[in-house]
């Protein structure tokens, strides 16, 4: 059954700095495991997470391009650090600094992703949102989905060229 649109409220969920949010994934990024910060900062019943897309808590501000650089990133068995902003259930959001990680067998194969967040301080959420904002605009510009993620995508690429940075170098600096 299709999950009702949530509208966004603009309020922030308040969490601790000391607290981590975490949750596991299978290979298709289905939540496999969610701690209980997790679970309070969602609003979601237990029942409704496990077996669910991460997708669920997706915040319609966040650039597609920044999935498809995690993705491409954790499935090519690399870690990645990214701040995303989550939904919860009623629409209030929450900023995190998130490293996703892959998880490997002994064979080297990737069996699972992985990921631990904790709460940016406000300067570093007023960098990244000036960002995504101009990510998420360019993006939107064009009709296509596919289409206008690959437009935010060469822009975040084009502005780390412009920079001389890699991505996690630019990362790590806001
Ligand atoms: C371990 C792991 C953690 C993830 N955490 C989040 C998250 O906190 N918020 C989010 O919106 N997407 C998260 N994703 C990415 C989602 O799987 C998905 O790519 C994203 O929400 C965009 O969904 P869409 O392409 O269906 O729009 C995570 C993926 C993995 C593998």
């Amino acid at each position: 059954m299709a999950r009702p649109k949530i509208v966004p409220t603009g309020i922030e969920c308040p969490f601790d700095e000391s607290e981590l949010i975490v949750s596991k994934t299978d290979l298709k990024g289905n939540i496999i495991y969610a701690n209980d910060v997790f679970m309070r900062l969602s609003k979601y019943p237990p029942g409704d997470v496990i077996g669910a897309p991460h997708s669920m808590i997706r915040h319609p501000d966040m650039p597609r391009c920044i999935f498809k650089l995690l993705w491409d990133t954790i499935q090519a068995k690399q870690e990645i650090f990214a701040y995303v902003v989550n939904m919860a259930r009623d629409g209030d959001h929450y900023w995190v600094f998130a490293h996703v990680t892959p998880t490997l067998d002994r064979q080297n194969n990737v069996i699972g992703f992985h990921s631990n967040r904790r709460k940016p301080d406000r300067g570093q959420v007023d960098t990244i949102q000036k960002l995504y904002r101009s990510l998420r605009e360019a993006e939107t510009s064009e009709r296509n989905a596919k289409e206008g993620m690959m437009r935010g995508y060469d822009m975040l690429m084009g502005q780390l060229k412009d920079r001389g940075v890699e991505y996690d170098e630019f990362i790590f600096s806001i």
